[in-house]
């Protein structure tokens, strides 16, 4: 399905176009020859880890809400069809506009291969619960990264009334009196996903229901803001307390725009750590982003924030001028942590930096117990990094060299076209289908920076 414009795109699942693309995206290749020093300006999309919880969150409302500042990333589209499953109709994506109408969505039951597709399909269980009292969910399965566990959704859940068995893969949950109790949960992690199910479902609870140690990224305030349109009385998202006030009734929403993605600016602002820039990244909120440019100034680049609050914030950066052969990036620690620590989530990409850094470097993951593959493929292109346990033990080298690569998820992938960025050479990234699931419009933006990138069919 790449390539083809998200709006030109079908939303009835014709199965066997989807095989074949599958097939596309297999033989969908990035090629990108480093050296390139990376300038110019780039306006970030909405936030992929909030549209899909936006998107879900529509479906507690007998309506039509609509969103903006979508990103046309495949998940989003991967979210339509889930819902468009669920008897939603979606409008085709135009200019990041999306229109959901939920009027006639029923608790259907959620399948495997969906679910299975897009793991934050998980995120239809709150919603459909507060609106029916029942869901029928596919158990959603590990990924590369880690067991992705729903344990903390579901107990919580339970504390809220709901009963749920798994049948044969699937989570089937109701509510015991047909109704949702408001309670008060305690959760075990800063679980997002788990933050985010709570509050869906507390919507229409009875009484109040008050989540600690509640996730505080910015997509929760984000969903938080979106549920307050809807009429739903929430406070303290952001903070680790958060409290839902259940809702007789439940509106859609005029019209919501999405946050900034935090996660892609801070990509770009890696490739202008790596290469030099300046790059300025607009569209995105600096105060999201304070732990990355902390860590960004550390390594020895410069990073300039205005934020007037509103849209025409920016961020730039310059990194170290490597091509006059001044000093090399300053090997720096990194600890993964939930927000407002360091983002899980640009992990690989600092590794890069950290890859050819003039020195030793640790990175030591917290959130997730596998995201370090990402370090073989970087190890194929000469880095020298060693895993013990969930540490990086990362010897900073003075180049990396171009290679064919495989991408094995959507942040590992970023990390390869970074490190292809610098490397010496050309670099093949294979498996591109789960960068395009996150990133838009990538190889076209970092080109108009001055990269040497192109996508390949092989
Ligand atoms: C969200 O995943 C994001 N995905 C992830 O981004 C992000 O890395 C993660 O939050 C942490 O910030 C979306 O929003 C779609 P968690 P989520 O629940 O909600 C364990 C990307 O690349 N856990 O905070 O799944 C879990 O296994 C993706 O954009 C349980 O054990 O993250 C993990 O180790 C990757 N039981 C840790 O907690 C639970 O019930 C954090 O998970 C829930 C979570």
């Amino acid at each position: 399905m790449m390539g083809v414009p998200f709006e030109a795109r079908p939303f009835a699942i014709n199965w066997h176009f989807l095989r074949q693309t599958k097939e596309v995206m297999d033989k969908e290749v990035i090629k990108v020859r480093g050296g390139n020093r990376l300038c110019g300006k780039v306006h970030i999309s909405g936030a992929k880890n909030s549209v899909l919880k936006l998107m879900a969150a529509s479906i507690l409302a007998d309506g039509t809400s609509t969103i903006t500042n979508v990103p046309n990333i495949s998940d989003v589209h991967m979210m339509a069809e889930v819902l468009e499953h669920l008897g939603a109709h979606v409008s085709p994506l135009q200019n990041g506009r999306l229109s959901i109408d939920a009027s006639k969505v029923e608790p259907k039951e959620t399948p495997y291969d969906l679910v299975n597709k897009l793991r934050a399909s998980i995120a239809v269980l709150g919603p459909l619960l507060a609106r029916f009292g029942e869901a029928t969910v596919s158990m959603p399965g590990g990924c590369l990264i880690g067991s992705r566990s729903i344990n903390m959704h579901l107990d919580g859940l339970a504390s809220l009334g709901v009963t749920n068995e798994l049948v044969r893969g699937n989570i089937v949950a109701r509510t015991k009196l047909g109704t949702l109790n408001g309670a008060n949960v305690r959760l075990p992690f800063a679980s997002v996903g788990a933050t985010e199910n709570l509050m869906l479902a507390a919507t229409r609870a009875q009484g109040i229901t008050t989540i600690e140690n509640a996730a505080r990224e910015p997509e929760i305030v984000d969903l938080a803001n979106f549920l307050i349109q809807m009429g739903v009385n929430i406070v303290g998202a952001g903070s680790p307390t958060i409290c839902v006030y259940g809702a007789e009734c439940i509106l859609p929403v005029q019209e919501y725009k999405t946050v900034g993605d935090r996660i892609e600016a801070g990509t770009y602002l890696v490739a202008g750590a790596l290469t030099g820039g300046p790059i300025t990244v607009t569209g995105v909120c600096p105060q999201h982003l304070l732990m990355p440019l902390r860590k960004l100034r550390e390594f020895g680049c410069h990073c300039e924030c205005s934020d007037d609050g509103v849209d025409n914030s920016s961020i730039t950066i310059r990194g170290i001028d490597l091509k006059e052969g001044s000093t090399r990036l300053k090997p720096t620690d990194i600890q993964t942590l939930p927000y407002p620590g360091f983002p899980t989530d640009l992990q690989p990409q600092f590794m890069v930096l950290a890859a050819i850094a003039n020195g030793s470097s640790v990175i030591t993951e917290n959130v997730f117990e596998n995201r370090f593959m990402f370090a073989n493929e970087l190890n194929r292109m000469g880095a020298e990094i060693s895993i013990e346990g969930h540490h990086a033990l990362i010897k900073g080298v003075r180049n990396l060299s171009g290679a064919p690569v495989e991408a094995s998820d959507l942040r590992a992938g970023a990390g390869l076209l970074l490190a292809g960025l610098v490397a010496e050479g050309t670099s093949i990234v294979n498996k591109i289908g789960h960068i395009d699931r996150g990133y838009e419009q990538i190889v076209d933006r970092l080109a108009a920076l001055g990269a040497d990138i192109e996508r390949l069919t092989l």
